[in-house]
Protein backbone atom coordinates (compact mmCIF):
# COMPACT_ATOMS: atom_id res chain seq x y z
CA UNK A 1 0.00 0.00 0.00
CA UNK A 2 1.49 3.19 -0.87
CA UNK A 3 2.71 5.55 1.82
CA UNK A 4 0.74 8.48 1.36
CA UNK A 5 2.84 11.10 3.73
CA UNK A 6 5.90 9.74 2.67
CA UNK A 7 5.07 10.51 -1.30
CA UNK A 8 3.49 14.19 -0.03
CA UNK A 9 6.82 14.71 2.10
CA UNK A 10 8.26 14.60 -1.51
CA UNK A 11 6.16 17.47 -2.59
CA UNK A 12 7.50 21.00 -0.58
CA UNK A 13 4.02 22.45 -2.50
CA UNK A 14 2.08 20.65 0.18
CA UNK A 15 3.72 21.78 3.21
CA UNK A 16 2.62 25.33 2.32
CA UNK A 17 -0.19 27.00 4.33
CA UNK A 18 -1.61 27.87 1.26
CA UNK A 19 -2.26 24.07 0.29
CA UNK A 20 -3.29 23.19 3.61
CA UNK A 21 -6.03 25.44 3.16
CA UNK A 22 -6.97 23.99 0.03
CA UNK A 23 -7.16 20.43 -1.56
CA UNK A 24 -6.03 20.80 -4.99
CA UNK A 25 -7.74 18.90 -7.74
CA UNK A 26 -6.26 20.05 -10.70
CA UNK A 27 -3.77 17.91 -11.01
CA UNK A 28 -5.29 17.49 -15.04
CA UNK A 29 -3.96 20.85 -15.77
CA UNK A 30 -0.05 20.05 -14.66
CA UNK A 31 0.99 18.23 -11.22
CA UNK A 32 2.89 19.72 -8.66
CA UNK A 33 6.64 19.05 -8.85
CA UNK A 34 8.94 16.89 -6.73
CA UNK A 35 11.76 17.94 -4.74
CA UNK A 36 14.08 16.19 -6.96
CA UNK A 37 12.43 18.38 -10.15
CA UNK A 38 13.04 21.32 -7.74
CA UNK A 39 16.21 20.73 -6.55
CA UNK A 40 17.80 19.53 -10.16
CA UNK A 41 16.24 22.56 -11.78
CA UNK A 42 17.77 25.13 -9.32
CA UNK A 43 21.16 22.97 -9.49
CA UNK A 44 21.13 23.75 -13.31
CA UNK A 45 20.72 27.20 -13.40
CA UNK A 46 23.33 27.54 -10.35
CA UNK A 47 26.06 25.55 -11.56
CA UNK A 48 26.07 24.46 -15.26
CA UNK A 49 24.25 27.41 -16.88
CA UNK A 50 26.37 28.06 -19.89
CA UNK A 51 26.46 26.32 -23.47
CA UNK A 52 26.27 22.49 -23.10
CA UNK A 53 28.59 19.92 -24.43
CA UNK A 54 32.16 21.87 -24.79
CA UNK A 55 35.04 20.60 -23.21
CA UNK A 56 34.95 23.10 -19.88
CA UNK A 57 33.96 22.00 -16.34
CA UNK A 58 30.47 23.04 -16.38
CA UNK A 59 29.48 23.03 -19.87
CA UNK A 60 30.84 19.10 -19.86
CA UNK A 61 28.46 18.29 -16.58
CA UNK A 62 25.44 20.19 -18.29
CA UNK A 63 25.65 18.20 -21.57
CA UNK A 64 25.85 14.97 -18.90
CA UNK A 65 22.86 16.04 -16.98
CA UNK A 66 20.99 16.19 -20.49
CA UNK A 67 21.98 12.94 -21.93
CA UNK A 68 21.46 11.23 -18.22
CA UNK A 69 17.96 12.41 -18.22
CA UNK A 70 17.10 10.82 -21.78
CA UNK A 71 19.10 7.27 -20.81
CA UNK A 72 16.69 7.46 -17.12
CA UNK A 73 13.72 7.80 -19.08
CA UNK A 74 14.16 5.38 -21.78
CA UNK A 75 15.08 2.81 -19.35
CA UNK A 76 11.77 4.06 -17.08
CA UNK A 77 9.91 3.58 -20.66
CA UNK A 78 11.44 0.51 -21.84
CA UNK A 79 12.74 1.78 -24.78
CA UNK A 80 16.67 3.37 -25.93
CA UNK A 81 17.75 6.41 -25.59
CA UNK A 82 17.84 6.74 -29.34
CA UNK A 83 14.09 6.97 -29.32
CA UNK A 84 13.26 9.18 -26.65
CA UNK A 85 13.30 13.20 -27.43
CA UNK A 86 12.48 16.23 -25.66
CA UNK A 87 9.95 19.27 -27.19
CA UNK A 88 8.77 22.06 -25.78
CA UNK A 89 5.51 20.69 -25.20
CA UNK A 90 3.06 17.66 -26.72
CA UNK A 91 0.78 20.29 -28.38
CA UNK A 92 4.13 21.39 -29.94
CA UNK A 93 5.51 17.47 -30.91
CA UNK A 94 2.56 16.89 -32.12
CA UNK A 95 2.64 20.11 -34.20
CA UNK A 96 5.76 18.83 -35.71
CA UNK A 97 4.94 15.53 -36.12
CA UNK A 98 1.95 16.08 -38.51
CA UNK A 99 3.76 18.52 -40.45
CA UNK A 100 6.05 15.29 -41.20
CA UNK A 101 3.30 12.92 -41.36
CA UNK A 102 1.53 15.47 -44.22
CA UNK A 103 4.84 15.28 -46.54
CA UNK A 104 4.47 11.50 -46.44
CA UNK A 105 0.61 11.08 -46.83
CA UNK A 106 -1.09 11.11 -50.30
CA UNK A 107 -4.47 10.93 -52.01
CA UNK A 108 -5.64 7.14 -51.46
CA UNK A 109 -4.16 7.20 -48.04
CA UNK A 110 -5.96 6.92 -44.71
CA UNK A 111 -5.97 8.37 -41.22
CA UNK A 112 -7.79 7.36 -38.73
CA UNK A 113 -8.43 10.01 -35.32
CA UNK A 114 -10.60 10.07 -32.77
CA UNK A 115 -13.20 12.07 -31.35
CA UNK A 116 -11.88 11.08 -27.44
CA UNK A 117 -8.33 13.28 -27.78
CA UNK A 118 -7.33 16.69 -26.16
CA UNK A 119 -7.45 18.79 -29.14
CA UNK A 120 -3.27 18.36 -29.24
CA UNK A 121 -3.36 14.97 -30.51
CA UNK A 122 -6.36 15.40 -33.50
CA UNK A 123 -6.37 19.42 -35.00
CA UNK A 124 -2.79 19.57 -36.42
CA UNK A 125 -2.80 15.78 -37.77
CA UNK A 126 -6.81 16.28 -39.62
CA UNK A 127 -5.71 19.47 -41.22
CA UNK A 128 -2.19 17.98 -42.59
CA UNK A 129 -4.42 14.93 -44.62
CA UNK A 130 -6.51 17.68 -45.86
CA UNK A 131 -3.53 19.49 -46.91
CA UNK A 132 -2.18 16.01 -48.63
CA UNK A 133 -5.26 15.10 -49.90
CA UNK A 134 -5.70 11.89 -48.18
CA UNK A 135 -8.84 10.76 -46.13
CA UNK A 136 -10.12 11.16 -42.41
CA UNK A 137 -11.90 8.39 -40.70
CA UNK A 138 -12.96 9.41 -37.46
CA UNK A 139 -12.74 6.70 -34.28
CA UNK A 140 -15.86 8.26 -32.47
CA UNK A 141 -16.75 7.73 -29.41
CA UNK A 142 -19.97 5.62 -27.58
CA UNK A 143 -22.50 8.68 -27.04
CA UNK A 144 -23.53 7.72 -23.49
CA UNK A 145 -20.25 6.88 -22.20
CA UNK A 146 -17.74 8.68 -24.07
CA UNK A 147 -15.66 5.47 -24.57
CA UNK A 148 -14.13 4.40 -27.48
CA UNK A 149 -14.83 0.92 -28.96
CA UNK A 150 -11.91 -1.25 -30.11
CA UNK A 151 -14.86 -2.87 -32.45
CA UNK A 152 -15.59 0.29 -34.29
CA UNK A 153 -11.85 0.93 -34.87
CA UNK A 154 -11.55 -2.25 -36.13
CA UNK A 155 -13.81 -1.90 -39.24
CA UNK A 156 -12.68 1.74 -39.60
CA UNK A 157 -8.75 -0.05 -40.76
CA UNK A 158 -7.79 -1.52 -44.07
CA UNK A 159 -5.43 -1.65 -46.44
CA UNK A 160 -4.85 1.82 -47.05
CA UNK A 161 -5.02 3.07 -43.35
CA UNK A 162 -1.36 4.17 -42.71
CA UNK A 163 -2.05 5.80 -39.64
CA UNK A 164 -4.01 5.91 -36.68
CA UNK A 165 -4.36 8.56 -33.47
CA UNK A 166 -5.66 7.83 -30.09
CA UNK A 167 -5.66 8.70 -26.75
CA UNK A 168 -4.07 6.51 -24.03
CA UNK A 169 -6.88 7.93 -21.55
CA UNK A 170 -8.76 10.82 -22.05
CA UNK A 171 -8.68 14.36 -20.28
CA UNK A 172 -12.41 14.48 -19.28
CA UNK A 173 -13.84 10.11 -19.64
CA UNK A 174 -10.41 9.26 -17.48
CA UNK A 175 -10.56 5.62 -18.02
CA UNK A 176 -7.52 4.12 -19.88
CA UNK A 177 -7.87 2.58 -23.55
CA UNK A 178 -6.21 -0.39 -24.54
CA UNK A 179 -3.50 1.06 -26.61
CA UNK A 180 -1.47 -2.31 -26.74
CA UNK A 181 -5.07 -3.94 -28.79
CA UNK A 182 -5.32 -0.96 -30.62
CA UNK A 183 -1.70 -1.35 -31.77
CA UNK A 184 -1.73 -4.76 -32.88
CA UNK A 185 -5.24 -4.02 -35.09
CA UNK A 186 -3.28 -1.28 -36.50
CA UNK A 187 -0.12 -3.16 -36.85
CA UNK A 188 -1.78 -6.23 -38.78
CA UNK A 189 -3.20 -3.47 -41.44
CA UNK A 190 0.40 -1.90 -41.69
CA UNK A 191 -0.55 1.03 -40.23
CA UNK A 192 1.22 3.30 -37.49
CA UNK A 193 -0.09 4.24 -34.39
CA UNK A 194 0.13 7.41 -32.16
CA UNK A 195 -0.69 6.82 -28.61
CA UNK A 196 -1.26 10.43 -26.56
CA UNK A 197 0.41 9.41 -22.98
CA UNK A 198 -0.88 12.65 -21.44
CA UNK A 199 -3.43 11.72 -19.64
CA UNK A 200 -2.64 8.18 -18.37
CA UNK A 201 1.36 8.90 -17.37
CA UNK A 202 0.91 11.22 -14.46
CA UNK A 203 -0.89 7.85 -13.18
CA UNK A 204 1.99 5.38 -13.98
CA UNK A 205 4.79 5.63 -16.65
CA UNK A 206 4.43 2.69 -18.78
CA UNK A 207 6.10 0.01 -20.81
CA UNK A 208 6.22 1.92 -23.82
CA UNK A 209 7.52 -1.52 -25.51
CA UNK A 210 5.82 -3.38 -24.41
CA UNK A 211 2.57 -1.22 -25.92
CA UNK A 212 4.33 -1.27 -29.15
CA UNK A 213 2.52 2.78 -30.32
CA UNK A 214 4.65 3.91 -33.09
CA UNK A 215 4.81 7.11 -31.43
CA UNK A 216 3.82 7.80 -27.56
CA UNK A 217 3.65 11.35 -26.58
CA UNK A 218 3.14 12.98 -22.81
CA UNK A 219 3.75 16.27 -20.89
CA UNK A 220 6.72 15.78 -18.00
CA UNK A 221 4.89 18.85 -15.96
CA UNK A 222 1.90 16.65 -15.41
CA UNK A 223 4.23 14.34 -14.50
CA UNK A 224 5.80 15.63 -11.33
CA UNK A 225 8.99 17.10 -13.83
CA UNK A 226 9.91 20.05 -16.07
CA UNK A 227 7.71 21.57 -18.66
CA UNK A 228 9.09 19.64 -21.66
CA UNK A 229 7.10 17.05 -23.89
CA UNK A 230 8.46 13.79 -24.11
CA UNK A 231 7.97 11.71 -27.04
CA UNK A 232 9.16 8.33 -28.25
CA UNK A 233 9.23 7.16 -31.84
CA UNK A 234 10.10 3.42 -32.43
CA UNK A 235 9.97 0.77 -34.72
CA UNK A 236 12.69 3.04 -37.25
CA UNK A 237 9.62 5.61 -37.72
CA UNK A 238 11.99 8.02 -37.69
CA UNK A 239 13.74 7.14 -40.51
CA UNK A 240 10.46 6.91 -42.78
CA UNK A 241 9.38 10.24 -41.67
CA UNK A 242 11.54 13.54 -43.31
CA UNK A 243 13.67 15.44 -41.34
CA UNK A 244 12.04 18.05 -39.34
CA UNK A 245 15.17 19.49 -37.95
CA UNK A 246 18.00 21.80 -39.83
CA UNK A 247 19.26 19.64 -42.54
CA UNK A 248 22.88 19.16 -41.10
CA UNK A 249 21.05 17.52 -37.73
CA UNK A 250 19.12 14.96 -40.12
CA UNK A 251 21.28 12.10 -38.56
CA UNK A 252 21.01 12.78 -35.44
CA UNK A 253 17.54 10.86 -33.49
CA UNK A 254 17.42 13.75 -31.14
CA UNK A 255 16.73 16.03 -33.46
CA UNK A 256 14.82 14.67 -36.71
CA UNK A 257 11.40 15.29 -34.55
CA UNK A 258 12.12 18.06 -32.66
CA UNK A 259 13.02 21.80 -34.63
CA UNK A 260 13.11 23.67 -31.32
CA UNK A 261 16.42 24.27 -30.39
CA UNK A 262 16.41 22.05 -26.65
CA UNK A 263 15.74 23.76 -23.05
CA UNK A 264 18.68 22.62 -21.53
CA UNK A 265 17.94 23.41 -17.97
CA UNK A 266 14.24 21.51 -18.32
CA UNK A 267 16.03 18.52 -19.98
CA UNK A 268 18.88 18.51 -17.76
CA UNK A 269 16.14 18.30 -14.69
CA UNK A 270 14.17 16.03 -16.72
CA UNK A 271 15.17 13.26 -15.27
CA UNK A 272 15.44 14.08 -11.84
CA UNK A 273 11.81 12.74 -11.25
CA UNK A 274 12.80 9.24 -11.38
CA UNK A 275 15.14 9.19 -8.42
CA UNK A 276 11.74 10.18 -6.72
CA UNK A 277 10.43 7.07 -8.22
CA UNK A 278 13.29 5.26 -7.36
CA UNK A 279 13.02 6.59 -3.37
CA UNK A 280 9.71 5.63 -3.39
CA UNK A 281 10.80 2.50 -4.80
CA UNK A 282 13.18 1.88 -2.18
CA UNK A 283 10.82 2.99 0.23
CA UNK A 284 8.17 0.37 -0.32
CA UNK A 285 10.61 -2.76 -0.01
CA UNK A 286 12.37 -2.02 -3.50
CA UNK A 287 16.06 -2.56 -3.94
CA UNK A 288 18.55 -0.07 -6.29
CA UNK A 289 19.20 -3.14 -8.27
CA UNK A 290 15.83 -3.34 -9.67
CA UNK A 291 16.21 -0.70 -12.18
CA UNK A 292 14.63 2.34 -13.53
CA UNK A 293 11.80 0.02 -15.78
CA UNK A 294 11.27 -2.24 -12.89
CA UNK A 295 10.80 0.31 -9.98
CA UNK A 296 8.58 2.64 -12.42
CA UNK A 297 6.78 -0.35 -12.89
CA UNK A 298 6.07 -1.23 -9.09
CA UNK A 299 5.36 2.33 -8.22
CA UNK A 300 2.89 2.29 -11.27
CA UNK A 301 1.06 -0.21 -9.56
CA UNK A 302 0.84 1.92 -5.95
CA UNK A 303 -0.02 5.02 -7.11
CA UNK A 304 -2.88 3.21 -9.65
CA UNK A 305 -4.00 1.44 -6.00
CA UNK A 306 -4.26 4.10 -4.37
CA UNK A 307 -6.06 6.15 -6.97
CA UNK A 308 -8.62 3.34 -7.39
CA UNK A 309 -9.57 3.51 -3.72
CA UNK A 310 -10.51 7.38 -4.12
CA UNK A 311 -11.74 7.35 -6.64
CA UNK A 312 -14.69 4.95 -5.62
CA UNK A 313 -16.65 7.35 -3.26
CA UNK A 314 -16.40 10.35 -5.45
CA UNK A 315 -18.07 8.34 -8.97
CA UNK A 316 -20.84 6.69 -6.31
CA UNK A 317 -21.28 10.04 -4.95
CA UNK A 318 -21.53 11.45 -8.38
CA UNK A 319 -23.39 8.90 -9.82
CA UNK A 320 -26.14 9.16 -7.40
CA UNK A 321 -26.33 12.94 -7.48
CA UNK A 322 -29.56 13.46 -9.37
CA UNK A 323 -28.34 17.05 -9.65
CA UNK A 324 -25.19 16.10 -11.75
CA UNK A 325 -24.43 14.23 -14.83
CA UNK A 326 -21.22 12.24 -14.52
CA UNK A 327 -19.32 11.67 -17.66
CA UNK A 328 -17.16 8.53 -18.44
CA UNK A 329 -17.36 4.83 -16.59
CA UNK A 330 -19.69 5.35 -13.20
CA UNK A 331 -18.32 3.28 -9.95
CA UNK A 332 -20.14 -0.23 -11.81
CA UNK A 333 -18.36 -0.03 -15.20
CA UNK A 334 -14.73 0.83 -14.69
CA UNK A 335 -13.22 -2.14 -16.49
CA UNK A 336 -10.21 -3.99 -15.73
CA UNK A 337 -8.04 -0.83 -17.06
CA UNK A 338 -6.99 2.14 -14.97
CA UNK A 339 -10.10 4.68 -14.17
CA UNK A 340 -7.82 7.68 -13.97
CA UNK A 341 -9.26 9.80 -11.73
CA UNK A 342 -9.88 12.65 -14.10
CA UNK A 343 -13.84 12.76 -13.38
CA UNK A 344 -15.81 15.65 -15.41
CA UNK A 345 -19.72 16.43 -13.99
CA UNK A 346 -22.27 18.69 -15.43
CA UNK A 347 -24.68 20.29 -13.27
CA UNK A 348 -28.01 19.92 -14.45
CA UNK A 349 -29.32 23.35 -13.82
CA UNK A 350 -26.42 25.11 -12.85
CA UNK A 351 -23.09 26.83 -14.60
CA UNK A 352 -20.11 24.28 -14.43
CA UNK A 353 -18.45 27.68 -13.48
CA UNK A 354 -20.79 28.72 -10.93
CA UNK A 355 -20.35 25.22 -9.52
CA UNK A 356 -16.59 25.56 -9.81
CA UNK A 357 -16.59 28.33 -7.68
CA UNK A 358 -18.37 27.64 -5.06
CA UNK A 359 -16.18 24.46 -4.43
CA UNK A 360 -13.16 26.66 -4.93
CA UNK A 361 -14.63 28.80 -2.01
CA UNK A 362 -15.15 25.81 0.05
CA UNK A 363 -11.04 24.80 -0.33
CA UNK A 364 -11.89 22.20 -3.65
CA UNK A 365 -9.34 23.72 -6.00
CA UNK A 366 -11.08 23.05 -9.31
CA UNK A 367 -12.00 24.64 -12.40
CA UNK A 368 -14.88 24.41 -15.34
CA UNK A 369 -14.74 24.77 -19.19
CA UNK A 370 -14.07 22.32 -22.02
CA UNK A 371 -9.94 21.50 -21.31
CA UNK A 372 -8.91 21.64 -24.56
CA UNK A 373 -11.25 18.57 -25.63
CA UNK A 374 -14.08 20.27 -27.39
CA UNK A 375 -14.67 17.14 -29.79
CA UNK A 376 -14.79 14.76 -26.70
CA UNK A 377 -17.71 16.92 -25.03
CA UNK A 378 -19.73 17.20 -28.44
CA UNK A 379 -19.84 13.25 -28.55
CA UNK A 380 -21.08 13.19 -25.03
CA UNK A 381 -23.87 15.94 -26.83
CA UNK A 382 -22.14 18.71 -24.00
CA UNK A 383 -21.60 22.44 -25.29
CA UNK A 384 -18.03 22.44 -24.81
CA UNK A 385 -18.80 26.46 -24.67
CA UNK A 386 -20.95 25.95 -21.20
CA UNK A 387 -18.45 22.70 -20.32
CA UNK A 388 -17.87 20.90 -17.42
CA UNK A 389 -16.62 20.78 -13.76
CA UNK A 390 -13.59 18.87 -13.96
CA UNK A 391 -11.69 17.04 -11.18
CA UNK A 392 -8.07 15.45 -10.88
CA UNK A 393 -6.44 13.84 -8.71
CA UNK A 394 -2.88 11.88 -8.51
CA UNK A 395 -1.39 9.53 -6.38
CA UNK A 396 0.07 12.25 -3.52
CA UNK A 397 -3.59 13.27 -2.77
CA UNK A 398 -4.95 11.80 0.36
CA UNK A 399 -8.52 10.67 1.88
CA UNK A 400 -8.74 13.73 3.74
CA UNK A 401 -8.74 15.67 0.63
CA UNK A 402 -11.00 13.40 -0.71
CA UNK A 403 -13.12 13.68 2.53
CA UNK A 404 -13.01 17.80 2.03
CA UNK A 405 -14.20 17.19 -1.57
CA UNK A 406 -17.51 14.96 -0.93
CA UNK A 407 -18.32 17.34 2.12
CA UNK A 408 -18.41 20.89 -0.59
CA UNK A 409 -19.59 18.13 -3.20
CA UNK A 410 -22.83 18.01 -1.17
CA UNK A 411 -22.96 21.47 0.31
CA UNK A 412 -22.73 22.80 -3.30
CA UNK A 413 -25.27 20.01 -5.28
CA UNK A 414 -26.53 17.93 -2.54
C1 LIG B 1 -4.63 14.58 -23.05
C2 LIG B 1 -3.77 15.76 -23.39
N1 LIG B 1 -3.06 15.73 -24.52
C3 LIG B 1 -2.26 16.74 -24.87
C4 LIG B 1 -2.14 17.86 -24.09
C5 LIG B 1 -1.25 18.98 -24.54
O1 LIG B 1 -0.08 18.96 -23.78
P1 LIG B 1 0.87 20.23 -23.72
O2 LIG B 1 0.29 21.18 -22.74
O3 LIG B 1 2.20 19.67 -23.28
O4 LIG B 1 0.95 20.80 -25.08
C6 LIG B 1 -2.88 17.95 -22.91
C7 LIG B 1 -2.78 19.15 -22.05
O5 LIG B 1 -3.54 19.38 -21.15
C8 LIG B 1 -3.71 16.87 -22.55
O6 LIG B 1 -4.45 16.89 -21.42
Amino acid sequence: MLDVSFARSQFPALALPAYERGSFFENAGGSLACTQTIDALQRYYLETKVQPYAGYGPSAIAGEAMDDSRRRWAEALGVTPDEVQFGPSTSMNAYVLAQAFAASLGPGDEVVVTNQDHEANTGAIRRAVERAGATLREWRTEPITGLLSLDVLADLLGPRTRLVTMPHASNIVGQENDVAAAVALAHGVGARLVADGVSYTPHGFPDVAALDADIYLFSLYKTYSVHQGLMVTRNGILDELPNQGHVFNAALPSKRLTPAGPDHAQEAAAGAVLDYVELLHRHHGGTPDDGLRAASAAVSALWQAHETALVAPVLAWLASCPSVRLLGPGPADTGPLHRCPTVAFVPRDREPAEVAAELVARGVWCSAGHFYAYRVLQGLDVDPEQGVVRLSWVHYTSMADIERLLTALAQVLG
